[in-house]
């Protein structure tokens, strides 16, 4: 499918000013592309309780499945206007290959930062050989 990077970094960038961070003042902003061309956007939410924070990624893939979205991902635009590149944390890398295409080289990942220049990634690059539920025997 094309797709316009431009518009889906735009989008995270308008939806991180959103971002509830009072504790790492580090606001990220998520736009996630479906193959059904429905986008999706998400922050992250802290918690006074640190270790349950909730980061953009995730954010905006449950209010994709909370929406009722049944495609697959097809790019993800994470924008942090903090550090160069906000690369998706290994959870949310994990949340991504749910919902990947069979070829997870096909599920972009698009990032900018403050010094505005983008990067693309796909997921089997920065996420190669996930973990799937295939392959274990039981008895
Ligand atoms: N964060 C995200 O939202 N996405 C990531 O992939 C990495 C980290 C958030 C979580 C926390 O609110 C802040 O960034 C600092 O870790």
């Amino acid at each position: 499918m094309q797709i316009n990077y431009d518009e889906l970094l735009n989008k995270a960038k308008e939806v991180s000013k959103n971002s509830y961070s009072p504790y790492s003042k580090f606001k990220v902003g998520a736009a996630v592309l479906y193959e059904s061309g429905n986008v999706y956007c998400g922050v992250n939410v802290e918690n006074v309780s640190y270790g349950i924070t909730l980061c953009a990624e995730r954010c905006a893939i449950s209010s994709a499945i909370a929406a009722g979205e049944k495609t697959k991902i097809a790019a993800i635009a994470v924008y942090s206007p903090n550090q160069k590149n906000c690369l998706p944390c290994g959870a949310c890398r994990q949340w991504l290959a749910e919902f990947a295409p069979d070829n997870t080289h096909d599920l972009k990942i698009v990032l900018e930062g403050c010094k505005g220049e983008s990067v693309a990634w796909g997921l089997d690059e920065i996420f190669p050989d996930s973990f799937k539920f295939t392959n274990c025997e039981i008895d």
